[in-house]
C-alpha cells in the first residue's frame, strides 16, 4: 500500500518536472502567425480553454486558463496564471497548477477563486482516468496561496460524486452567503439529464451535499458545465453552459450553448427561473465573472467552443483565445455586456469614416484588421444591407453585383433581424449563421465592434445584445464593406474608429 505522504512526495516531483517539461512551451509564442490576436488572451503555444479563477485580490486581477501545452489537443489540462492591474493589460505569472497528483493526473479541470481568511482558494475538479477502459473518476480539489503566486495543493475535498449523479460533476463555483460558504457544480443525473450539484461549508474545507438544483427548466440537456453564481444589483443570476439543450434556433447546429437564470438563493437550495442566451455568436463558452474593486462585475469567455479543434492557427501551433474583459450590467430584466472602459487605453486616436450613400456598394480600407468601431444602424422600413468586416477586396464603385468577402452584419428591415454570418472565414469548423429578431419599435441600433485580427465582438443596442466570432481571413482582408439590395434603403453615415 502506498500512504498519503509517499503520494505527496511523489506529486511534487511530478510537478516539478512538468513546469520544466512546459516552460518551454510556456516561452515559445509563435508570435509571428498572422491569425495571432495582438491584445487578446491567446496561449503561447497549445490550446486554451476556459477562463478559471478569476478574481481581484491583494490590488491585482488574477485569471487562470486551461492549457494543454504540447498541443491543439484537449488532454491533460494546467492552469496558466496571469496577472493585471485594471483586467486588461495582463502579464505571466509562473504555471498556476499542473494535473501532477494521483487526484487530477489527467486534467487540472475548471473552477474559481475565492478569498477565505486572507488567502487566495482555488476549487477545481481533479480529473483521472483509471484503467485501460479510462474510467473517468472525479474529484474536488483546492489549492491555497497567501501570496497569490505560489500554490499549494490540499488535495479532494468532496471525493465522489453524490448518488444520482454521474462522474460528469465538475467546475466548482463558490460564494459566501454571509453564513455558509455555498458550491455550485455542473452535473448530469444517472438518466442524463444536467443539473446543479450543490454543496454547503462552514470553513471551506467540508461539505455537505444539499441536493441538485434546476428540476424548474426540465430536460434542459444532458450536461450543464461552468457555473457561476453572482448578484447584479439586487438579482442573483447564474450563468451556465448547457450541453444538448434544444437548439435556440434553427441555424445551430453545435451542442455547446451558453446563457443565464435568475437565481434565488433560499435555504434549501437555488432556484432558477426564467433561461436567456448570454451571447448570440458563435465562440462564446464557459464565462466567469469577477468583482472589480469599485464593485462593478467583469466577465471574461472562451472564444471557443468544445470540439471545434479545426482552426487555421493550429498549423502555427495554438489554439483558441479569450474574450476581451467585459462591463455587466442588470438593465430591463436582462444582463448587458459592455467592453471594459480600461480597454480604451489601448486604442489609438478616434478617426472618422463617412459612407459615400450615394452609391449601393462602398469600400474602405481600414489598413489593419486590428481596430474598434462604433456607428448607429439604421434599421429600413423595407429591403436589407451588409456590412462587411475583414473584407478582402474593395469594391469599384461600379461593380454593385461583386458579393464582397468578409464576415457580414445583414440589417433586414424586411424581416426586422439582424444576421451574422461567418460562412466565408478560413475556418471550416462550427456554425457559421446567427440571427438576432429586432423589436419592432426600434429605428436605430447602436453598434459597437472590437476587432483583433481574427476574432471580431459584436456589442448591439449598448449591450443588449453580444454577438461574439472568430473570423480567418487573408493578411490583406482589412476592408470594411457595405451593400444595400436598394437605392431607398439608408444606410449608416459616418462611423467612428479607432485603430
Ligand atoms: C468546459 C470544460 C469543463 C472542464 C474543462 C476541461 O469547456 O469541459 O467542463 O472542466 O472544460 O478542460
Amino acid at each position: 500500500p502506498v500512504n498519503q505522504s509517499t503520494l505527496t512526495a511523489l506529486g511534487r516531483l511530478i510537478d516539478h518536472n512538468l513546469r520544466e517539461q512546459a516552460a518551454p512551451c510556456y516561452a515559445s509564442t509563435s508570435k509571428t502567425d498572422f491569425h495571432r490576436p495582438t491584445w487578446h488572451i491567446s496561449p503561447p503555444q497549445g490550446l486554451l480553454n476556459d477562463p478559471n479563477g478569476f478574481i481581484y485580490f491583494q490590488g491585482h486581477y488574477h485569471l487562470f486558463y486551461q492549457w494543454y501545452p504540447f498541443a491543439c489537443e484537449h488532454k491533460d489540462k494546467f492552469w496558466v496564471h496571469l496577472i493585471s492591474p485594471d483586467g486588461v493589460q495582463w502579464h505571466s505569472a509562473p504555471l498556476g497548477l499542473t494535473p501532477s497528483d494521483w487526484y487530477d493526473s489527467h486534467g487540472v479541470f475548471s473552477g474559481h477563486a475565492m478569498v477565505i481568511n486572507d488567502a487566495l482558494w482555488l476549487y477545481y475538479t481533479g480529473n483521472t482516468r483509471i484503467g485501460p477502459e479510462r474510467l473517468r473518476q472525479t474529484t474536488q480539489c483546492v489549492a491555497r496561496s497567501t501570496d497569490g503566486i505560489h500554490f499549494e495543493k490540499l488535495g479532494p475535498v468532496i471525493d465522489a460524486p453524490p448518488a444520482g449523479v454521474t462522474e460528469h460533476i465538475r467546475d466548482p463555483k463558490v460564494i459566501y452567503d454571509g453564513e455558509h460558504y455555498r458550491m455550485l457544480l455542473g452535473a448530469q443525473r444517472e438518466d442524463k439529464i444536467g443539473r446543479l450539484a450543490q454543496y454547503s461549508s462552514i470553513d471551506g474545507l467540508h461539505w455537505r451535499y444539499d441536493g441538485l438544483s434546476g428540476d424548474s427548466f426540465g430536460d434542459h440537456g444532458y450536461m450543464w458545465e461552468c457555473p457561476d453564481l453572482f448578484p447584479l444589483n439586487d438579482q442573483w443570476l447564474c450563468i451556465l453552459c448547457p450541453q444538448g439543450s434544444t437548439a435556440p434556433t434553427p441555424d445551430h447546429h453545435v451542442p455547446h450553448h451558453n446563457g443565464y437564470a435568475k437565481a434565488t438563493l433560499e435555504a434549501d437550495g437555488i432556484k432558477l427561473d426564467d433561461w436567456q442566451i448570454l451571447d448570440h455568436g458563435f465562440d462564446f463558452y464557459a464565462p466567469q465573472t469577477a468583482q472589480t474593486p469599485d464593485n462593478k462585475r467583469m466577465l471574461i469567455a472562451w472564444m471557443g467552443l468544445p470540439d471545434e479543434v479545426d482552426q487555421p492557427s493550429q498549423s502555427a501551433g495554438w489554439l483558441h483565445q479569450l474574450t476581451c474583459p467585459r462591463e455587466l450590467r442588470w438593465e430591463n430584466g436582462q444582463i448587458y455586456q459592455r467592453p471594459a472602459t480600461a480597454l480604451q487605453r489601448l486604442r489609438g486616436p478616434q478617426q472618422l469614416l463617412v459612407i459615400r450613400t450615394e452609391s449601393d456598394a462602398t469600400s474602405v480600407d481600414l489598413g489593419t484588421k486590428q481596430f474598434e468601431l462604433s456607428t448607429s444602424l439604421p434599421i429600413p422600413k423595407s429591403g436589407q444591407y451588409t456590412l462587411y468586416f475583414h473584407s478582402r477586396s474593395g469594391i469599384a464603385s461600379h461593380a454593385t453585383s461583386t458579393e464582397p468577402s468578409g464576415c457580414a452584419l445583414i440589417i433586414d428591415g424586411n424581416n426586422r433581424t439582424l444576421t451574422l454570418d461567418r460562412s466565408t472565414s478560413l475556418a471550416t469548423a462550427g456554425d457559421t449563421r446567427r440571427c438576432i429578431h429586432l423589436p419592432e419599435q426600434l429605428e436605430e441600433l447602436p453598434l459597437q465592434v472590437l476587432a483583433d485580427t481574427s476574432s471580431l465582438e459584436f456589442f448591439i443596442s449598448n449591450g443588449q445584445w453580444t454577438m461574439t466570432s472568430r473570423y480567418f481571413s487573408a493578411t490583406d482582408a482589412t476592408f470594411l464593406a457595405v451593400t444595400r439590395d436598394h437605392h431607398d434603403v439608408p444606410l449608416p453615415k459616418e462611423i467612428d474608429w479607432y485603430a
